[in-house]
């Protein structure tokens, strides 16, 4: 392509004749916004490591009271976008956030769509909307846009969880604000698994578009899937999509929830795609490649890969390895702007 013309080239009394007017030449900031072939992320390829988080996130936990914090949160904040906007990627947030005994986090609600996925610890509890889901160890459980939640605890040990939002995107795009400081009635309802018989409400299935039949995803199913799964097919990476069971569709608007399965020994090759993801272990370990850099992830590390990355999970334990993935692709599809293409192009 040809190379364009830049700022230097124009005079500089032009140049502020331009700023008077509120004006800006595209020529020299042409090939930046629209990069040839692929694009530049600012998102670099980031690991978390969870034993570097979890004492921090406990110190936190004595250095400031719930009361001050409403959500006590250390965010996995990724350099590439300035750590003070924090973001993992462009459209991903991520937070680990503590909840000690007998705490509570007030009721809120926000425009950003919010899952949280327990990393440890029991007996914490999100209601939503009224609908208390019990949060266990790999457990999903969804906050969507516009539905009240807050958190509480019963147990006796601290409880931590990950959180991940689509705030960068609702931020950026001026949508993102939060009610709340008023306490949702609690009406003490379990989330059971109301779908499981492949029956729904006929006069719920004809509702507007905020649907979300199922709240919470237990990790004990999931899992029993994957690895039911993995015992039927014995080539392919094993992977479970988090589904509104009503439509099929993602279980989210905008981010797109996955876990993945890699066998003991396995090499599972992820094609490159327009989308950057987000990896967090639920259960064992994996060395992971993202664009040839090497690392390894333990249990509750978390990852981050930027758009078309070529990246490689592999396996060399004894157990399998489950991890959780959050991924951009459900808006992208939505806006048209999803691709994948092939490896080593
Ligand atoms: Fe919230």
């Amino acid at each position: 392509m040809e190379q364009l013309a830049t700022l230097a080239d124009l005079p500089t009394r032009y140049i502020d004749d331009l700023k008077q007017s509120n004006l800006v030449p595209l020529w020299p900031s042409l090939r930046n916004v629209l990069p040839p072939v692929k694009p530049i992320p600012n998102t670099k390829s980031i690991v978390w490591k969870y034993n570097e988080i979890k004492p921090l996130l406990l110190e936190a936990g004595e250095l400031t009271p719930i009361e001050k914090a409403e959500r006590r949160v250390l965010v996995l904040a990724n350099p590439g976008h300035g750590l003070e906007n924090m973001r993992a990627t462009s459209v991903i947030y991520l937070g680990m956030q503590l909840l000690l005994p007998n705490e509570w986090a007030p009721a809120h609600r926000h425009t950003p769509n919010a899952i949280r996925l327990i990393v440890e610890g029991e007996k914490a509890y999100t209601t939503v909307e009224g609908k208390k889901c019990p949060m266990e160890k790999g457990d999903l459980i969804l906050t969507p846009s516009g539905l009240w939640h807050e958190h509480g605890h019963d147990g006796d040990e601290p409880v931590i969880w990950l959180d991940v939002l689509d705030l960068p995107l609702v931020y950026y795009m001026e949508a993102s604000f939060v009610e709340g400081g008023d306490c949702q009635p609690i009406q003490r309802v379990e989330n059971k698994p109301r779908y499981a018989a492949g029956l729904v409400p006929t006069v719920q299935h004809i509702r507007g578009e905020q649907n979300y039949p199922m709240l919470r995803y237990p990790w004990s199913d999931a899992k029993q899937l994957l690895i039911d799964l993995a015992a039927e097919n014995t080539a392919g990476p094993v992977q479970v999509a988090y589904v509104n069971p009503e439509t099929g569709e993602d279980c989210q608007k905008i981010i797109g929830y996955s876990a993945l399965m890699v066998r003991p020994g396995e090499k599972v090759q992820l094609e490159p795609r327009s989308a950057a993801m987000v990896f967090h272990v639920i259960e064992g370990e994996t060395a992971i490649t993202i664009d040839g850099k090497a690392s390894h992830l333990d249990t509750a590390d978390t990852a981050c890969a930027p758009c078309f990355a070529h990246i490689d999970l592999i396996n060399n334990s004894q157990d399998a390895c489950f991890l959780f993935i959050a991924d951009e692709a459900p808006i992208q599809k939505k806006l048209g702007l999803y691709s994948t293409r092939p490896r080593g192009e």
